[in-house]
């Protein structure tokens, strides 16, 4: 990441929660306050839209890894009492600005400095309230412990706790991705995370592969070049090895299944796109629960 700029990835994921609002009427996830956040209006976003089924398929990659993190948070709420969420690498999320459940939670938002800084600025210029229950806590992940840094800003560690870490693990080495989750899964009150990563490029199909050699290019421009990815089962491993297991990993073809429109998918079939196998994943892990 570019150290004085807020991150541009974070920009163009809330482009794509807009975009989702206005083009597919926020069937996966919706978001009322997605275009504010950015400082859209409907009319911008529908002149801007370059259709095409590439464009769909990332923005319904990013409005379904929401949807998935969210009812995995309030499933984790009902079932298992967590009153404390971390949002890492928070970008312009607006879960704690908008949902009827942030009020029976402590919330804590963390992201890189300079990101947070403009989101602050952003929420101002939009006249959207802070809720009091949020904690900002501005740290840069590749450099400090974030669990130290959330303990000084009052996270009850010995409290189960439930991450939402979205688009953010593809631009971390894999050292701070391991030392991360090594950091959740030792938390003394437990804890459960929802991220989302990517098969290696290798694995995917050549035109999949050819998205994918395009995308990095792109954000490596932007500063924020891809640094990892993820065979699903060592990942499963090295998750188990940091006590986080009753793992959920949906790849392309259920994130597809489960969240894609039928009418979107119906015309996905029709320019002959097969549901493919390997791509995005989006994956709930947790310590152990014992239901009582
Ligand atoms: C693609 S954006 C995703 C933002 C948000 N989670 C979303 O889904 O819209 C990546 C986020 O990771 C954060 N990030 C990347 N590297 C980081 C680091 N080393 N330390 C802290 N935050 C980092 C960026 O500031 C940015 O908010």
């Amino acid at each position: 990441m570019l150290e004085q700029e807020p991150s541009r990835t974070a920009f163009a994921a809330a482009a794509h929660r807009a975009a989702h609002q206005v083009l597919d009427q926020g069937r996966i996830f919706a978001d009322p306050l997605a275009l504010p956040i950015l400082g859209v209006t409907a009319d911008e976003i529908t002149r801007g839209a370059a259709e095409g089924p590439r464009r769909s398929a990332m923005r319904f990659f990013i409005a379904a890894r929401a949807r998935f993190a969210e009812s995995h948070l309030a499933d984790a709420m009902e079932r298992r009492g967590v009153r404390q969420l971390v949002v890492l690498g928070a970008g312009l999320d607006t879960f704690a600005y908008r949902s009827p459940l942030a009020s029976q939670l402590q919330i804590f938002e963390v992201d890189h400095p300079a990101t947070q800084a403009w989101k602050r600025r952003r929420l101002a210029e939009a006249g959207i309230a802070i809720p009091g229950g949020l904690v900002f806590a501005p740290v840069n992940f590749e450099r400090e412990s974030f669990v130290k840094v959330l303990e000084a800003s009052g996270l009850a560690s010995d409290q189960r706790t439930f991450f939402i870490w979205l688009g953010v693990v593809p631009y971390l080495t894999r050292e701070t991705i391991f030392a991360t989750l090594k950091a959740i899964g030792a938390l003394p009150g437990g804890a459960e995370v929802v991220f989302d990563y990517s098969d290696p490029p290798h694995t995917l199909s050549p035109e999949l592969r050819a998205l994918h050699a395009e995308r990095a290019a792109r954000v490596a421009a932007l500063g924020e070049p891809f640094l990892s990815q993820f065979e699903p089962p060592e990942l499963h491993a090295q998750l188990a090895g940091f006590d986080l297991s009753a793992i959920e990993d949906l790849g392309p073809r259920a994130i597809i299944e489960q969240f894609v429109p039928p009418e979107a998918r119906a015309q996905r079939a029709a320019a002959g796109g097969d549901l493919p196998e390997r791509g995005g994943h989006i994956l709930h892990a947790m310590t152990a629960w014992k239901e009582v």
